[in-house]
């Protein structure tokens, strides 16, 4: 499997001693599968969503968890994408966990993030919506001026096993913008100057980041 490959990978740089932040996603979810196999896995591990808390303890890794107040550093970070560009520019947030996946990813010393073939992409977005946390209040205000100032339609993101909006870990809302053409990473910075944003989905900070991709024949290389 190719989650599985990926993860093995990025434990191989998990060294004793240090504090590691976990992204979220079901690549993570095995990461943090593949970390507790370790012996001992002498780690700090700092969640980036209420799943990756919930796969650590499933794991029996409970006792290694802290949140992010609670530590003085991260020396590394190993999280997953939606879609990576050549320039290693990332759309994150399918999951709804950008937030505190990028105070994560961009506070570590070393950002690793694990991705099949697949999502490698000319531009983003390529085949999924730019997720933009909102403050609930705000969301129909916010949602009107990113349409009207760079164009397509952002919707509310919509909770199937619920009535009524998805709530992020944070007690927000996400949009889902779907923009006509795709985004220069000049926006990553300009949607947070509109009243309400949170935080988007675009990670276009960490082109120093190592970006381990698994192949369709399950071989893992550096892009
Ligand atoms: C979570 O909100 C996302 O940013 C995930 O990191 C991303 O969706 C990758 O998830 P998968 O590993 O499940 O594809």
């Amino acid at each position: 499997m190719l989650k599985t490959a990926l993860a093995r990978e990025a434990a191989r740089l998990i060294k004793s001693g240090m504090i590691v932040g976990l992204g979220s996603g079901t690549t993570i979810r095995e990461f943090v599968r593949v970390l507790a196999e370790l012996d001992p896995p002498d780690v700090l591990l700092v969640p980036t969503s209420i799943d990756t808390e919930m796969a650590a303890i499933e794991a029996g890794l409970g006792d290694a968890l802290r949140p992010l107040w609670a530590v003085d550093r991260i020396d590394i970070a190993v999280d997953g994408a939606d879609e990576v560009t050549q320039e290693k520019v990332l759309l994150k947030g399918r999951g709804g966990a950008m937030l505190r996946e990028k105070v994560v990813d961009y506070a570590a010393g070393t950002l690793v993030i694990l991705v099949e073939g697949r999502k490698l992409v000319k531009h983003i977005p390529e085949r999924n919506p730019v997720p933009i946390e909102v403050v609930p209040w705000a969301w129909r205000h916010v949602a009107r001026a990113v349409e009207v100032k760079y164009g397509g339609t952002a919707r509310l993101r919509r909770d199937s096993a619920k009535l009524g909006p998805v709530i992020t870990d944070n007690g927000n809302f996400i949009l889902d913008w779907h923009p006509a053409s795709p985004v220069n990473a000049a926006l990553e910075d300009e949607l947070k100057l509109i009243p309400g944003v949170v935080e988007s989905g675009i990670f276009s900070k960490r082109r120093d980041a190592t970006i381990l991709v698994a192949g369709e024949d399950g071989r893992v290389y550096a892009l």
